[in-house]
């Protein structure tokens, strides 16, 4: 079985897997140090609405994140699952559209093709991008890649800096930055999110992230992997210090995100080539890309030598990208301190609550409101963003 030749032959599993070991462990008995919600509750429509979707979707069960990241699911029945939630939240809530912006039909296209596209019209100017990060280092942080992991309470910038290997925010620390709340709430955004989930997106996780530079050794997700948390979900990325390949870029295996794509690049012929201390099952087919042992994470030299011609480095020149993250991708590890937003829009749910932690206290939509409007669209698309 693939998992134990991984496990046998790739020391970085291994590693992968005590982590991965450490952070249940500390999810189990550690108490959260951010603000958290103790009872979720949306209004009343957007409930109604919610356990609709929720009693028509029939192939509504998943294995849970743990197990589902050693034996995951096959693509043919999660593409299935993704399409018959898609079809039952269009037939319950119409996504309905202020503006068109149909320069963005492109960039649709290209994240349905390729997985990903570059948002060259999204960039803001040098000045805003120079305002986010000085005014996020005099913000207090937490010292964990994601804000709903933090077990720590927040400490100034300089102390996570000199301590950690990274830095990330509360959700109403990061609404303080005016620069970046034009962007959170951009409706081009949620335009595209539209247009490339199928349906009217939820609103899944934001982060403002703070890579530091480190020895160079690839930690978490600066390894391959597939993001596996939601049936389908894209993520919008920002980097607003400087990136060059090498240099704290976004890496991303074009064509890898769905079984289709992914047939069409296979390349049967590296079966016989691979190193055979990479090796992990002999012939591999397309298919066994979506069932790696923990969705590809510590498996780097194999994707390399499968996909290497499809490894696209992006998100240099500051210029945001929106990708699916079921496909392969990594983040490249910075030579420089590295500044990132996410914001990541799926089908349903939340990231904290899919990754096993309590979602985080909302923002008050008073905080808000001068940068988008009160209405069910939006009640339903940010219910676990802001309390309205
Ligand atoms: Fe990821």
């Amino acid at each position: 079985m693939m998992v134990f030749k991984a496990i046998i032959k790739y020391p970085s599993v291994r590693k992968y897997i005590f982590n991965r070991i450490l952070n249940l462990f500390s999810l189990r008995f550690k108490k959260f140090k951010y603000k958290y919600e103790e009872n979720l509750k949306f209004d009343t429509h957007v409930e109604k609405i919610l356990k609709n979707i929720s009693d028509n979707f029939k192939l509504n069960i998943r294995l849970k994140d743990p197990i589902r990241k050693i034996i995951e699911a096959n693509p043919i029945d999660l593409e299935k699952k993704m399409n018959e939630k898609i079809s039952i939240i269009n037939d319950n809530l119409k996504y309905k559209i202020k503006t068109n912006f149909s320069d963005l039909e492109n960039k649709t296209i290209d994240v349905l093709e390729k997985g990903y596209t570059l948002l060259d019209s999204f960039k803001i100017s040098s000045e805003d991008r120079l305002s986010v990060i000085t005014k996020s280092k005099k913000i207090d942080c937490y010292n964990q890649h994601c804000n709903y992991l933090a077990h720590e309470t927040k400490e100034p910038w300089q102390i996570q800096k000199q301590k950690s290997y990274y830095a990330s925010y509360d959700l109403e620390d990061i609404v303080k930055i005016d620069e970046l709340c034009k962007i959170i709430f951009d409706p081009r955004i949620c335009d595209l999110a539209y247009k490339t989930l199928g349906c009217i997106p939820t609103f899944y996780g934001l982060n403002l992230r703070w890579s530091f530079h480190t020895d160079g050794k690839l930690i978490g997700p600066q390894q391959f992997h597939r993001d596996i948390e939601n049936l389908k979900c894209v993520n919008f990325i920002y980097n607003f210090t400087e990136t060059n390949k090498g240099d704290g870029s976004h890496i991303y295996v074009q064509r890898t995100h769905n079984l289709n794509s992914l047939s069409k690049i296979f390349d049967v012929d590296k079966n016989l080539s691979i190193d055979p201390k990479y090796q992990i099952k002999n012939n591999m087919s397309p298919k066994d890309f979506f069932t790696l042992p923990f969705s590809g994470y510590g498996l780097n030299p194999l994707i390399e030598h499968y996909f290497k011609d499809n490894i696209k480095y992006i998100l240099n020149d500051n210029i945001p990208i929106l990708e699916n993250n079921y496909g392969f991708h990594a983040a490249d590890v910075p030579m420089n301190d590295r500044c990132v937003l996410l914001i990541h829009f799926a089908l349903s749910g939340s990231l904290p609550s899919a990754s096993g932690s309590k979602d985080i206290k909302r923002i008050p939509y008073n905080n808000v409101s001068q940068y988008f409007d009160d209405n069910l669209n939006n009640r339903y698309i940010y219910r676990n963003l802001v309390k309205f």
